[in-house]
């Protein structure tokens, strides 16, 4: 059986970027769902419910068909938002190993901040912006609805959700405002730790 872990810190940590009470419907509810549906869909399929949730999406084509959706679906949506809530603080410098590469990659912090905007203003529908080690190289990315970078291989390092329900309460239609929000609240300490720990 998954379940889901409590949020990291209280509902309003990351006020006023992220209201509160956004924080408690989008993992109180949604997330829930996601890890309830998730453990439903594996039910009778006993030898995938001891495996992590990443090794399921990184080895999608190796789940039984007739629960592949439901576990594409689920288990991105529970690993995802699993990845997705230690990567917000407020005020943690844009710094370390990952800062660099940054750097080197993008040009500066402001071009990083434009591509990765716009991945995650311009994914159409339900989606995630993702920045990813593919093949060791960094690289922005965005997924449609609960699809996970894991299944192509790539390894996720930063991401944000722009599902409606991550953001229509306070920010109603303006998806670009919460995106420019989001900058004031990246767990860089988090990212770095990500970078470090995953470049092989
Ligand atoms: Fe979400």
């Amino acid at each position: 059986m998954y379940k889901l872990e409590p949020l990291p810190y209280p509902y309003g940590f990351l006020e006023p970027y992220i209201d509160s009470k956004t924080m408690e419907i989008h993992h109180d509810k949604h997330h829930q769902t996601y890890v309830d549906k998730l453990n439903v869909a594996l039910e009778k399929h006993k030898e995938l419910q001891n495996k992590k949730v990443n090794e399921l999406l990184e080895n999608l084509n190796k789940i039984p068909e007739e629960i592949r959706n439901a576990v594409r679906n689920n288990g991105g949506g529970h690993a995802n938002h699993s990845f997705f809530w230690p990567l917000l603080k407020k005020d943690v410098k844009f710094e370390g190993k990952i800062a660099d590469a940054i750097n080197k990659r993008f040009g500066s912090f402001e071009k990083f901040k434009e591509e990765f905007s716009n991945a995650a203003i311009n994914r159409f529908g339900s989606g995630w912006a993702w920045l990813v080690l593919d093949k060791g190289k960094l690289e922005i990315v965005s997924s449609a609805n609960q699809d996970s970078p894991l299944s192509e291989g790539k390894i996720p390092l930063l991401t944000l959700d722009v599902w409606e329900h991550a953001y229509y309460l306070k920010y109603q239609n303006r998806r670009a405002e919460y995106v420019s929000a989001f900058f004031n609240i990246i767990n860089w300490k988090k990212v770095n730790e990500n970078f470090v720990n995953m470049k092989k």
